[in-house]
């Protein structure tokens, strides 16, 4: 069975992604922060018969990114998910606007945010570059958002958070250029759409599984073609 490794799986997309992918057949590593709290995950683990592993990891701890690929040596990762993300502690936690504006900006959020929605997932392609290289699908996938795409941007604002997605796009579009050829591994950005989750609060437009079973579509529809392109959950290229 393939195997899918997801970041950010104790909750939102991140938690229905594993949810979809084991429903699937996969093998799914769901990597959680604080597996301690991660109540939903450990019930779909505790369901899977084993086909659901839970690990610990904090993509901004770059020694649990180490360790957690030091324990999962040898294994062969077909997907390499990044979901964890964060909008920072300048937002609502409910409607998922940003409070932080021009102006009154906290800049240490705004390093948090690059730390975890940045470097996190440059990190962890680091961190499992070989574990994706011995599988057979060989995808790095990356959830990012269409706020940053600089070319939609027509409302302003949002600087930590699109700032963020816009230098993610960049790093994974850099990736897919070299390790598409030196070790054959397709990329891809995707936008999940606007989703009911903690992060898109209960006005958004879109269910958990809607989007992700779009995604993972898109996702197994990857080819070396496509590689390093920004999709949208329901296959729709979007611009930079
Ligand atoms: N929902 C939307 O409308 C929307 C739209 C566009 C893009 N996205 C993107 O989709 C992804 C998933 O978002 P979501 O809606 O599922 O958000 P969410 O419900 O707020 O969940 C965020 C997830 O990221 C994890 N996380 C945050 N910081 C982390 C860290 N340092 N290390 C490891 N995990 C960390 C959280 O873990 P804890 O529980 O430990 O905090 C949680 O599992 C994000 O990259 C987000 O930017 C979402």
């Amino acid at each position: 069975m393939p195997l899918v490794l997801i970041t950010g799986a104790n909750r939102g997309l991140g938690l229905e992604f594993a949810r979809q992918y084991a429903a699937a057949g996969w093998d799914v590593i769901a990597c959680a922060r604080k597996p301690e709290a991660a109540e939903a995950l450990a019930a779909l683990a505790a369901a899977s018969d084993g086909r659901v592993v839970v690990e610990q990891m904090d993509v901004t701890d770059h020694a649990s990114v180490d360790a957690a690929a030091r324990r999962l040596e040898g294994r062969a990762i077909d997907v390499l998910l990044n979901s964890a993300g964060t909008m920072g502690r300048g937002t609502t936690g409910k409607e998922g606007f940003p409070t932080n504006t021009f102006g009154a900006l906290d800049y240490t959020d705004f390093e948090e945010i690059l730390r975890v929605n940045v470097v996190g997932p440059l990190k962890v392609t680091e961190a499992f570059v070989g574990h994706v290289a011995r599988s057979s699908q060989k995808k790095c996938v990356a959830i990012s958002s269409v706020v940053g795409s600089i070319a939609e941007n027509t409302s302003g604002g949002l600087y930590a958070y699109r700032g963020s997605k816009a230098a993610l796009n960049a790093v994974m579009k850099s990736l897919a250029i070299d390790l598409g050829s030196k070790r054959g591994i397709l990329v891809a950005m995707l936008h999940p759409g606007w989703v009911r989750t903690d992060m898109g609060g209960p006005r958004a437009s879109l269910d958990a599984p809607v989007s992700v079973a779009g995604m993972i579509k898109v996702i197994a529809g990857l080819d070396a073609g496509q590689s390093g392109r920004f999709w949208r959950f329901d296959g729709k290229e979007l611009p930079w």
